[in-house]
């Protein structure tokens, strides 16, 4: 009985340890969904000057999302000869570190007070997430 009382706490206490970590997503669809998500909260409140706080963390939430799409390859490019596939890649990780840099800069923004800026920064990123998926999409 107390072997089973151990076991059940142990298998408790890992279960709880896993869904207390912030998990990161395991593919690169899942993960841009996951940035589609917070751009889409970012900018419906990017104007409204009370929010900046709560902005400027969504963002630095965005741009650690952005940077976990560098670990995964996109799908178009898996069956590229190898060195088709590294001159992508190599384009893919600059656009994505582009990204985020600007999404970077849109957290100073939000933290600046600064919303004209942040605007017009979230318009640059949309248009580097168009281009992103013409590429690679
Ligand atoms: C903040 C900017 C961006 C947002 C909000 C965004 C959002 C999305 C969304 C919603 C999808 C569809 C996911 C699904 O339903 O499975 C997607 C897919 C994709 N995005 Fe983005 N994206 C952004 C920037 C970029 C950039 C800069 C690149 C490339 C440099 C890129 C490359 C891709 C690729 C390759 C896919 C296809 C993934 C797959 O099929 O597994 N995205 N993105």
């Amino acid at each position: 009985m107390k072997k089973l009382f151990f076991i059940v706490t142990v298998l408790s206490l890992t279960s709880f340890a896993q869904t207390a970590q912030p998990q990161a997503p395991a593919n690169l669809g899942a993960t841009m969904k996951s940035m589609a998500t917070s751009l889409k909260k970012i900018t419906a409140q990017a104007a409204d000057a009370t929010k900046n706080a709560e902005s400027e963390q969504l963002t630095l939430d965005l741009a650690a999302m952005t940077k976990n799409s560098k670990n995964f390859i996109p799908p178009t490019l898996k069956n590229l000869p190898a060195d088709q596939q590294k001159v992508q890649l190599e384009q893919y990780n600059k656009l994505i570190d582009e990204s985020v840099t600007m999404i970077e800069e849109l957290a100073a923004a939000f933290h600046d007070n600064n919303n004209t800026k942040a605007t017009d920064l979230i318009a640059k990123i949309n248009a580097a997430k168009k281009e992103g998926h013409n590429q690679f999409k």
